[in-house]
């Protein structure tokens, strides 16, 4: 096992240059950085841009800044100022932040901000792959970062690589806005792991990544260029001892103690985020007002800690909005205060540990309604801090929060709905101790067992089974080697029999099926094979024996259409192997056709065996919704009538069960003492063919996933290019 490489663009330490020029070390601040930082750091190295522009430091202060941060398994990534403006500040906190938050109105959408992104992205790459051994897992993370996977594959293409998005992942319709989404797509479908806090962005990510670039999941993997790439939720934890067990350390005792002592027996509602707009402190702050307005009875014996930690101060939106913070609580407490009461106490600034925990530990309430937030770990930290204390505190939580999912017991508001905001206030102040210990106690024992440590074990993990997945089928894939030998095995046959399916196969997919005519490089290599009298080529297909006959009719070659119901040997006529009756078609046909007329894009194919439901020009989820629809309501009908009910690529057919590719191959395999047997398909039907070889048979899928298949090639491309070798041969 080698290192974990973590990139990101904050480290776990920030430096920052005061006026004298002397340089300051502090713990960056937000869930990211506190939250890794809690991981052993002994068997990783930390990637990173400092905090500072290079432009502030001169060469000196530079080494001794890269010497501090190598202490701590931590490796620079030096930024210019201009840099930092526009990539940092600019794309990074002015597009893609509000962007994936919902604050649309909010994004600018700058080519040269782009440009910067994508320049620090790749400065990022150069770093990481200067670093990075062949055994290290290499763990991206976070929105600053999202083309670096990508980068990294077409550097390192076979290194582990895990993505992770700390914030939400938007829903497409917000998404799209964005004109450099598709590269934001590409870049995170690099990794092979991509991982979100909360199983709604993993269905925005999905859907987006389905319309946006085509690529369609099973089970949460997508083929990336044949590569399986997971897509999976993976709530974030915390270090929970950290914050249950601290009232073991003095210094933090000695804080609750001042704490108290500071506010007496009035009660105290806490309220803890960076200055972001996302964080709803406006929102916040006008229920508090309006409880004071309305319930008189809390004047004077409940307080507000308000602390602001500063945060992207460049950006101007943030800029203003720590200006209507403050004036706004400037009005409440001029409104309400008195001189022995202040109502709000709001502090600019970041707590140290030992502060922050004595705070949550000491305040009866947290108030914590984000507009929007990808988890949200003080809400956790808040909960763990009650273990000690008989359980006290009450956290009210946004539902707007990755984090209220699993901390259902919180009190969940609507952080725009300010009545409500008020009424939980309320209730949360006036809760009885045995409920309010009881919720505490349901969240604790989540938390406690999903710890970060957990987390970030369980991501690592998961990646390391991808990667063994990639494993497993690159063993099935055939090598040069392997091809090598399949073409020496034919040059050695003499009676060789050759099934080839035809779509997926032998040419791509197309939106509609009259679009994938045999091309000439096609036709002409399918003559050369099967020109050679000691070849019998079959193609076998589902297509019907029109389309057949008019594109591969003039080659010597025998056909096999709708999956097995009609055969055609080379000059012959097409022989029907089972004649059933058509009647079924005349009761299904109406049902499928309701569902084309409320499916833009959908049409019917006729075959003389199907019926078949195509759905590929259609708008993805809708048409994987129609497909479920139709398969219910037909199905019951399909019963005892012989017929099967199949779903393809964007297809359903329904068709006669009494033949299929399986049938079809036994009495190919049965005809000749065949001493070579190639079998080439991509399709589920393509399975009962696999299926009915021996195991002596070439038997070769095109495409990933699971097969009977003993080998299997990427793509169409290699397919035929394993064909003209036998025609070479
Ligand atoms: N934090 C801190 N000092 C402070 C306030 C917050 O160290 O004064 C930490 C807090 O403990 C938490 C993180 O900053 O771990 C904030 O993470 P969260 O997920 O709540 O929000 P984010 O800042 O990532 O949006
Ligand atoms: C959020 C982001 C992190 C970021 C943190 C603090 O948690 O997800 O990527 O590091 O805020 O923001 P900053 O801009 O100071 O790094």
């Amino acid at each position: 096992m080698g290192r974990v490489l973590i990139v990101s663009n904050r480290l776990p330490v920030s430096v920052s240059a005061t006026p004298d020029g002397s340089l300051s070390f502090s713990r960056s601040v937000g869930g990211l950085a506190t939250g890794m930082a809690s991981l052993d750091s002994s068997d990783q190295l930390w990637i990173g841009w400092p905090g500072l522009p290079s432009d502030h430091v001169d060469a000196d202060q530079q080494r001794q800044i890269e010497q501090r941060l190598a202490e701590e398994h931590c490796r620079p990534v030096w930024l210019s100022r201009t840099q930092v403006e526009d990539y940092y500040d600019g794309f990074s906190n002015k597009t893609i932040w509000p962007l994936f938050h919902y604050f649309p109105l909010y994004c600018i959408y700058e080519p040269h901000l782009w440009r910067a992104y994508q320049e620090v992205n790749e400065r990022f790459a150069r770093v990481v792959c200067e670093m990075a051994q062949p055994d290290d897992t290499i763990w991206v993370h976070d929105y600053q970062l999202m083309l670096l996977p990508r980068l990294l594959r077409e550097h390192l293409p076979d290194a582990a690589v895990g993505f992770f998005l700390h914030i939400p992942f938007p829903s497409y319709e917000l998404l799209r806005l964005l004109p450099w989404r598709r590269d934001l797509l590409d870049g995170m479908l690099g990794a092979d792991l991509v991982g979100f806090h909360e199983y709604d962005y993993v269905r925005h990510f999905l859907s987006s990544a389905h319309r946006i670039t085509g690529h369609e999941h099973v089970l949460g993997t997508l083929s990336v260029a044949n590569r399986p790439v997971r897509v999976d939720a993976f709530p974030m934890g915390i270090d929970y001892d950290a914050f249950a067990r601290a009232a073991a350390r003095p210094q933090i005792q000695e804080n609750i103690q001042t704490l108290r002592r500071r506010f007496g027996t009035g009660r105290t509602i806490v309220s803890i985020d960076r200055l972001d707009y996302t964080k709803g402190i406006l929102h916040r702050l006008e229920a508090f007002d309006w409880l004071l307005s309305c319930r008189p009875e809390y004047r004077g014996t409940v307080s507000l800690v308000l602390v602001a930690v500063p945060s992207r101060t460049n950006v101007p939106r943030y800029q203003e909005l720590r200006t209507r913070i403050e004036h706004l609580v400037g009005r409440i407490n001029g409104a309400y205060g008195t001189l022995r009461w202040t109502p709000i106490h709001y502090l600019y600034r970041s707590l140290p540990f030992e502060e922050l925990v004595a705070l949550y530990r000491i305040a009866d309430v947290a108030l914590i309604t984000p507009l929007r937030d990808g988890m949200n770990l003080v809400a956790k930290e808040y909960v763990a801090s009650q273990e000690e204390t008989g359980g006290h505190g009450v956290l009210i939580l946004s539902e707007m929060a990755g984090a209220a999912s699993e901390l259902s017991e919180a009190i969940i508001v609507n952080p725009h709905d300010k009545h409500q905001v008020v009424e939980a206030l309320h209730r949360a102040l006036e809760m009885p101790a045995a409920e309010r210990r009881h919720r505490n106690e349901q969240m604790q024992q989540r938390l406690r067992r999903y710890t970060v440590r957990r987390w970030a074990a369980d991501f690592v993990e998961s990646l390391a089974e991808v990667k063994a997945r990639q494993a497993q089928l690159a063993l099935r894939r055939i090598t040069p080697e392997l091809r090598d030998q399949v073409v020496e095995a034919y040059r050695g046959a003499t009676r060789r029999l050759i099934l080839l399916d035809y779509d997926g196969t032998l040419v791509h997919f197309f939106p509609r099926p009259e679009q994938a005519r045999p091309d000439a490089g096609l036709q002409e290599m399918l003559r050369a094979l099967a020109s050679d009298r000691r070849n019998t080529v079959v193609v076998i297909s589902g297509r019907d024996r029109e389309t057949l006959q008019s594109w591969l009719g003039e080659l010597p070659i025998h056909l096999v259409a709708e999956h097995g119901n009609w055969t055609r040997r080379r000059d012959g006529d097409w022989q029907c192997i089972e004649n059933h009756g058509h009647d079924w078609k005349g009761t299904l046909r109406p049902i499928l056709e309701r569902y084309v007329d409320r499916t833009p894009g959908a049409f019917i194919e006729e075959k003389d065996f199907s019926l078949v439901w195509h759905c590929r020009r259609s708008e993805p989820d809708l048409a994987h919704l129609r497909i479920q629809e139709l398969r219910a309501a037909i199905l019951p009908l399909t019963e005892n009538l012989n017929l099967g009910v199949f779903e393809g690529s964007k297809i359903l057919e329904v068709k006669s069960i009494a033949a299929h590719k399986g049938s079809a191959t036994e009495a190919w395999l049965h005809e000749e003492p065949w001493d070579f047997v190639l079998a080439a398909g991509d399709d589920y039907t393509d399975e009962d063919m696999f299926a009915a070889l021996g195991d002596n048979a070439m038997s070769i899928k095109v495409g990933r996933g699971a097969s009977h298949a003993r080998f299997s090639v990427d793509t169409v491309e290699a397919m035929r290019d394993l064909l003209e070798r036998l025609t070479r041969a």
